[in-house]
């Protein structure tokens, strides 16, 4: 059974028909679709078109179609195009000819519009709760750091010491932006599109409002045109997942390079870490490796339904039916992707030893800088003069706190005794103590602030 057929002579040939189907992919949605089904009844029964008894059996049947859908007992047939035709006719047969008249007014345009907004919908808290607990691990990590330092980066090169807490939390801070976005999005997912027809809007008197109260949308569509074709929802939705897989990918990338050998800064554990086929000593971080990967792959997902989007006449082409297949596997890539991070990272271990021999003393010429400064030497010259000592300590192959003091009095006449309290790397750190540096004080504010203590 298709929905459509009267105007045409011949059936649509198989190879057409298998292409048009839209049912392995969009029968993700029956549940929405089943839902939106009986809210439609309903306000159609308002509305007069349908009789008390038909509005009852209408009802009744979709009830059992949930069911149905709800113990895995539904059975799809050959010639069910997609889930919209699904649902109906299995609910004629369920009860007869008044199923018939379920989709009166209704058009597949604005139907496929509110179950995939309706899917959202439920999606959002879903992931956000898996990005929550992968947060929580994150914020676990940071506290069982404690005072633990580590060289922090630019370019890939020592920089400056760093608290490990503080290099975890910078990664907590990513994720809590991704979530926000992703709630912020809710607003532009709850816009009821149903009631809008096939572009025109409906033909007779229906409370749209009353419609989306009943399926929990805050608000209603206000231009057919509009609400039938638009899919910003779907693509932004997208760069949320892409921001974040990016995110994610960015974290992966340090867990890769920090438990090579040439760093080992951390160890996995081995229910994370996968072998070698050949090479027996190997342990890999492929999960790590896959989210990366990943990460490619999610952003293809966006391009590419910006694409189809573009150029597009209004209101529904059948273009949009690409929507839903890249918004599945953006969220089952995310919601397999991160209780596995999740769990990965509780477990690994930190090589606290491993951080520190990291940190030479080199990491802390800004900090001689800022020693002279404090004795009242103008920062530009005093880079230079840490510089100086920088270049004299590599010229003798000595490490900056081994140079006597006489040699750096003849870099200037400001040092004194005092200078090698510069290359204690927690004093460096823990100067650095203003909101949002990684003083041990700023970290544990901002774990406070993170549990809203
Ligand atoms: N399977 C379609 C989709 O996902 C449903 C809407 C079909 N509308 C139509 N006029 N053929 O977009």
């Amino acid at each position: 059974m298709t929905l459509w057929g009267g105007r045409f002579s011949q059936k649509l040939d198989d190879l057409a028909w298998a292409l048009n189907s839209s049912l392995p992919v969009d029968q993700r949605m029956a549940l929405q679709d089943v839902e939106g089904s009986i809210a439609w009844a309903d306000a159609i029964h308002k509305a007069g078109i349908l009789s008390d008894e038909e509005h009852a059996s209408i009802a009744l049947g979709l009830d059992t179609v949930r069911k149905e859908f709800a113990s895995g007992e539904f059975v799809f047939q050959p010639s069910d195009e997609d889930i919209h035709t699904a649902v109906e006719r299995r609910l004629s047969e369920l009860i007869g000819v008044a199923a018939g008249k379920l989709h009166t007014g209704r058009s597949r345009n604005d139907q496929v519009a509110t179950d995939f907004r309706l899917w959202m919908l439920q999606a959002i808290p879903e992931l956000t709760s898996a990005f929550t607990n992968l947060q929580s691990a994150l914020v676990e990590q940071a506290e069982l750091a404690g005072e633990t330092i580590m060289p922090g980066y630019t370019h890939l090169q020592r920089a400056q010491p760093i608290l490990l807490g503080h290099w975890w939390l910078s990664h907590y801070w990513a994720l809590k932006r991704d979530v926000e976005r992703l709630n912020d999005l809710t607003k532009r997912v709850s816009v009821l599109p149903l009631g809008s027809g096939a572009l025109a809007g409906a033909p007779f008197a229906l409370d749209r409002n009353a419609l989306a109260k009943n399926l929990g949308f805050a608000e209603v569509s206000q231009n057919s045109l509009d609400a039938v074709s638009d899919r910003d929802f779907a693509a932004e939705y997208l760069f949320v997942c892409s921001m974040a897989s990016v995110h994610l990918s960015k974290l992966a990338e340090q867990i890769v390079l920090y438990t090579t050998a040439e760093f080992g800064f951390f160890e996995l554990s081995d229910a994370f870490s996968t072998g070698s086929s050949l090479m027996p000593q190997k342990k890999n971080p492929d999960v790590f490796e896959l989210t990366r990967g990943k990460a490619g792959t999610m952003i293809g997902l966006l391009t590419g339904l910006m694409s189809t989007l573009k150029g597009l006449p209004s209101t529904y082409d059948k273009d949009l039916q690409e929507d839903k297949a890249p918004v599945f596997q953006a969220t089952d890539t995310l919601l397999s992707i991160l209780p596995v991070m999740a769990a990965a990272l509780q477990t690994l271990t930190v090589k606290a030893d491993r951080m520190r021999s990291a940190i030479d003393s080199t990491m802390m010429a800004t900090d001689l800088a800022d020693y002279l400064v404090e004795k009242g030497v103008p920062f530009r010259e005093a880079h230079s003069l840490a510089g100086k000592v920088v270049r004299a300590a590599g010229e003798g192959k000595v490490r900056m706190e081994e140079l006597p003091l006489e040699a750096y009095q003849v870099i200037s006449p400001v040092f004194e005794a005092d200078v090698y309290q510069v290359f204690d790397p927690l004093e460096s750190i823990n100067k650095r103590n203003t909101v949002g540096g990684t003083s041990l004080q700023s970290v544990k504010n901002q774990i406070k602030k993170i549990k809203g203590e």
